[in-house]
């Protein structure tokens, strides 16, 4: 693993959006697996400034990680809002390009499916943007989920609950399942771009990156990925 630490949000920003950028410069129609949450706010905020100076998305396919179950697209709290806010709206993807699971589909299991086969259909994932919970979980793939695992249908933990309850109103409007990409689905990424930021995840950090690989830190399967950087700021990485 690739680890870089840097002083603050604003540097690790830079640094993954530096990646992303590289990679959609060397191969215009990548396909990127994109990533939800406070973390990479910084970087969707760089990729846009990007595209104003010329960086060309118009053949970039994007894949999301996860989406909440019962949230509609148009729900503030859903993950596609998120992504039509903070990136898409931004710069010039088109919108058939942009790939987020659906949580309110009639057939989950169906829809989990059919986003497994989207993405073997695009050619895969070139590079996975991903954060990681305090809890250690990347996508919503909590604690014990199996490595072998595609994208199905997860239920949340408390701790995640916890976690994400910040963005809504009260903690019973978090819902307790979601579409999440699995274990599998993420190490199929042909290079995997992990930022965390604050204290409160030094301790998963470490674990991901020093730890044993165990399905109860999911984190800790990228040890097993033969291309994978880790750009955290001094707090996520105060335990290194
Ligand atoms: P956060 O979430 O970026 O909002 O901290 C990361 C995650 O849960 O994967």
């Amino acid at each position: 693993m690739n680890v870089i630490v840097v002083n603050n949000f604003n540097r690790m920003s830079e640094e993954a959006a530096k990646l992303l950028v590289a990679q959609v410069r060397t191969k215009p129609g990548s396909v990127l697996g994109l990533a939800t949450g406070s973390t990479p706010l910084g970087v969707y905020k760089l990729l846009a400034e990007y595209h104003q100076a010329g960086v060309d998305f118009s053949r970039v396919i994007t894949f999301n990680l996860d989406e909440y179950i019962g949230l509609a697209p148009d729900h503030p709290q859903s993950y596609r809002y998120y992504m039509e806010e903070n990136l898409f709206s931004k710069i010039n993807i088109k919108q058939e390009n942009t790939h987020v699971p659906s949580g309110i589909a009639p057939d989950l299991e169906a829809e989990c499916r059919r986003y497994e086969e989207a993405i073997r259909q695009a050619g895969g994932i070139d590079l996975q943007l991903l954060g990681i919970g305090s809890n250690g979980h990347i996508g919503f793939n909590e604690p014990g989920t199996p490595f072998d695992s595609t994208t199905q249908i997860v239920d949340l933990t408390e701790s995640t609950i916890r976690d994400n309850s910040r963005f809504f109103d009260s903690p019973d409007e978090v819902p307790t399942q979601a579409v999440s990409m699995g274990i599998k689905s993420i190490m199929q990424a042909k290079s995997i771009v992990l930022i965390a930021s604050g204290g409160s995840k030094a301790d998963a950090v470490c674990a991901a990156v020093h730890g044993p690989v165990t399905p109860e830190v999911p984190a800790s399967v990228l040890q097993l990925h033969p291309s994978v950087t880790i750009v955290v700021d001094q707090a996520a990485g105060g335990r290194l």
